[in-house]
């Protein structure tokens, strides 16, 4: 059997709450187990997209109001232009953003654009979901 580390890990109460929801809803009976599948199945999707085509979407919620931000994500939007397709804003509401930018092209270059945007200071929520074309020309 493989040896067993313990470490601490600091989280967000609402994320860890949820995070709980999500490992009883898939029958987890414990957390270790849940993380660390959860850690197998980010490590899997990394290794099977590292090199390949991908398409997909970087989906981003956040406070307009800071304006440095806005700026920010303006600015690596620029960076990454060849890869971004289009992208579409949303006004959730009076503070709140939604932000869907739509990518096409090499993995590693889409992971590294949705890591910077969720890098960025006051970003709510950032995720990026991608599916290889690698394959699937027709
Ligand atoms: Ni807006």
């Amino acid at each position: 059997m493989a040896q067993l580390v313990r470490f601490g890990v600091s989280l967000e109460k609402g994320l860890l709450e949820a995070f709980d929801k999500r490992s009883r809803a898939k029958k987890y009976t414990n957390r270790s187990q849940a993380l660390s599948d959860l850690i197998r199945e980010d490590l899997g999707k990394i290794a099977c997209e590292d090199n390949g085509e991908v398409a997909g979407a970087v989906v981003l919620i956040y406070d307009h109001h800071k304006r440095e931000l806005v700026n920010k994500l303006m600015d690596i939007q620029h960076d990454f232009g060849s890869l971004i397709m289009s992208s579409q804003h949303v006004h959730l509401d009076h503070h709140h953003c939604l932000e869907i930018v739509a990518v096409k092209g090499n993995a590693q270059q889409a992971r590294q654009l949705a890591d910077s945007l969720k890098a960025v200071k006051g970003i709510k929520h950032a995720t990026l979901a991608i599916s290889g074309m690698t394959g699937n020309a027709k």
